[in-house]
């Protein structure tokens, strides 16, 4: 099957999942490593629609999925990479800013994504070599400055021990930019394409919004600039338009 394909029926997987969140009642956390990160039974149905819908699609692929205790390789042949809710926490309180997430990678390479926002009914999607759209429509990174732009961050809520590096950078990024946001999603913080950045993050989380922001001409690094990596499932992300990116990384190497 080909990529443009697999990508609609990613598509077509997400649309159908996102009934299960729009329709949520009563929705009930449990906690996971700790106090701060939840799991939801609509995760866990979110994520077996998309498995069944997916696998339907391609029998040979291999799931790397968040709410799945025994997780497959990540070199695999046909991967498909999916956090069902990301945002959770914002499900849960219904604060509606969430999202599905799916990346479908080749032996480490991301080469399909699609990250769907039910809420506003935006789908954001890549092919690799094929741009980036928004709603079937072509999207860019801006070309402002980072002192024009807004910056989201994320404070790795999972990794209390990071806290003093992370508020230290999200100030830098105050006084250097128009302003900062924490929204909650990494995914859609990925797919406004604002400078951001979040020092632990999880391959499911970045996987997806990551091949959206480069087809959209943006640049995702590691947060010490280096390449992102696909066989590890947890890294420190930076994303945004390359000069804005650049400019941010200096001032943080500056700062030391
Ligand atoms: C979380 C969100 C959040 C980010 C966390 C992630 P989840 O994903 O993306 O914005 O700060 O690091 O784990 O747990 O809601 O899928």
């Amino acid at each position: 099957m080909g990529h443009n394909e697999i990508l609609l029926r990613i598509e077509a997987a997400e649309r159908r999942a996102a009934a299960l969140i729009l329709e949520a009642r009563g929705v009930l956390a449990e906690t996971k490593s700790g106090r701060r990160d939840v799991v939801t039974a609509y995760d866990r149905r979110v994520q077996e629609l998309l498995i069944e819908e997916l696998r339907a699609a391609l029998p040979e692929a291999h799931f790397f999925c968040e709410e799945m205790n025994e997780r497959e390789r990540l070199d695999a042949g046909a991967l498909f990479i999916i956090d069902p809710i990301d945002g959770t926490m914002n499900f849960v309180r219904g604060f509606h800013h969430s999202c599905i997430s799916v990346a479908y990678a080749e032996r480490g390479t991301v080469l399909a994504a699609a990250v769907y926002n039910p809420y506003l009914d935006e789908m954001f999607s890549a092919l690799r070599g094929g741009g980036a759209f928004l709603n079937a429509r072509p999207i860019r990174v801006s070309g402002d400055t980072l002192a024009n732009s807004v910056v989201c961050f994320g404070t790795s809520p999972y990794r209390p021990d990071l806290a003093d590096e992370t508020f230290a950078l999200a100030r830098l990024a105050f006084e250097n930019s128009l302003d900062v946001r924490r929204e909650g999603t990494a995914a859609l913080d990925l797919c406004s394409v604002a400078a951001g950045r979040e020092l632990e993050l999880s391959l499911w989380d970045y996987a997806a919004g990551a091949l959206i922001v480069e087809e959209a001409g943006g640049v995702c690094r590691t947060v010490s600039g280096g390449e992102l990596p696909y066989s590890a499932d947890k890294s420190g992300v930076a994303a945004g338009p390359r000069a804005v990116l650049e400019e941010f990384l200096r001032l943080t190497e500056a700062k030391g």
